[in-house]
């Protein structure tokens, strides 16, 4: 994505959502969180399993009333916005989420054309009947699959076209923000990069924003601009891709790229995972993220930043 003319379509500051496991029984699921996503962008989110991960894009597309904190979008405070008010409806068509599991997210005793029409029909995008059916055979057609086919139920189809489904699904009501939630992680490696590619591709053709999540770095950087790294509930660095791939800042964001195998034997024979004491933060200091060099941010505590300052600079010698 070019960098000139950078447009910020979400913006999300102090975002907090806690659940409460009754009395006193207090999940921080996330904490003061904060990054903007730019418009035509693909911000990755990445971490391991009860990050957080989930329950930002959760609270993001307003499932729950977040616990504190501002979500903008298009410059409106969603955070405040009433369930069942028309800018809520409004925003519920704007954005739209894939999930990672195709097999349990479509209902098996639908139609692929009426699962895939069901925002069409809820928003009333559709002129008549035969339109409905323009629409979605131009979706079926759009994501792959074979329009003839729109009569056909959920479990005629593998698992790769199933997520096909999905993606149509979550394009029907020409939405621009897609949060995908572990798209592809259910399905078989050589599937993934297929689904991928065909979020790329519909990226470029549809003008979408993308939140991408995943588990491990591996794939979100063919995909992702920039990557915000999750740990404990809270963003731990932040940057473009290539810097948070090439410079990592944050222990445990190269914790999490010591794990990736690589494809050279030679090299994977010499690979070290280095594991992470997440304790060194348990030392009451404050931390919050900090710039350390342009468009790149690491959760810090003042103490710390000149030390980051120096590894980013010995990166650049
Ligand atoms: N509805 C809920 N009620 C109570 N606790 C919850 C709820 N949803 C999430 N949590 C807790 O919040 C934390 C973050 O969970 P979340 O699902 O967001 O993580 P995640 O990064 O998406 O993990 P995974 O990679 O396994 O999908 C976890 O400790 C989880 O148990
Ligand atoms: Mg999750």
């Amino acid at each position: 994505m070019a960098d000139e003319k950078k447009e910020v379509l979400v913006s999300v500051r102090g975002l907090e959502q806690y659940f409460n496991l009754g009395k006193k029984d207090e999940v921080r699921a996330i904490q003061d969180i904060n990054f903007d996503i730019y418009r035509g962008e693909t911000l990755g989110l990445v971490g391991e399993s009860g990050s957080g991960k989930t329950t930002t894009g959760r609270a993001i597309i307003r499932l729950y009333k977040p616990t504190a904190g501002e979500i903008n979008f298009e410059g409106k405070d969603i955070a405040k916005l009433k369930n069942g008010s028309k800018e809520m409806q409004e925003f519920r068509r704007e954005v739209q989420m894939i999930f990672q599991d195709p097999y349990a997210s479509l209902n098996p005793r639908m139609k692929i054309k009426d699962i895939i029409a069901e925002g069409i029909d809820i928003n009333h995008l559709a002129k008549d009947d035969a339109d409905r059916d323009a629409q979605v055979a131009n979706l079926l057609q759009l994501v792959g699959l074979n329009p003839d086919h729109a009569s056909r139920y959920p479990h005629e189809f593998s698992g790769g076209q199933r997520q096909r489904i999905g993606i149509a699904r979550a394009l029907a009501v020409q939405p621009q923000f897609i949060i995908a939630d572990e798209p592809i992680s259910a399905l078989d490696v050589s599937i993934q990069a297929q689904v991928v590619n065909l979020l790329k591709e519909i990226q470029e053709k549809r003008d979408l924003t993308y939140l991408f999540i995943a588990h491990d770095l591996s794939m979100v950087k063919y995909i992702s601009d920039r990557i915000a790294v999750m740990h404990y509930g809270r963003l731990v660095e932040l940057s473009t891709s290539d810097e948070v791939y090439n410079h990592p800042l944050h222990p445990y964001t190269k914790s999490l790229l010591s794990a990736i195998p690589v494809p050279d034997p030679e090299t994977e024979r010499l690979r070290k995972p280095v594991p992470y004491d997440a304790s060194i933060e348990e030392d009451g200091q404050d931390r919050s993220m900090v710039e350390i060099t342009p468009g790149h941010f690491v959760y810090a505590a003042k103490g710390e930043i000149e030390g980051y300052k120096a590894a980013a600079a010995a990166y650049n010698k």
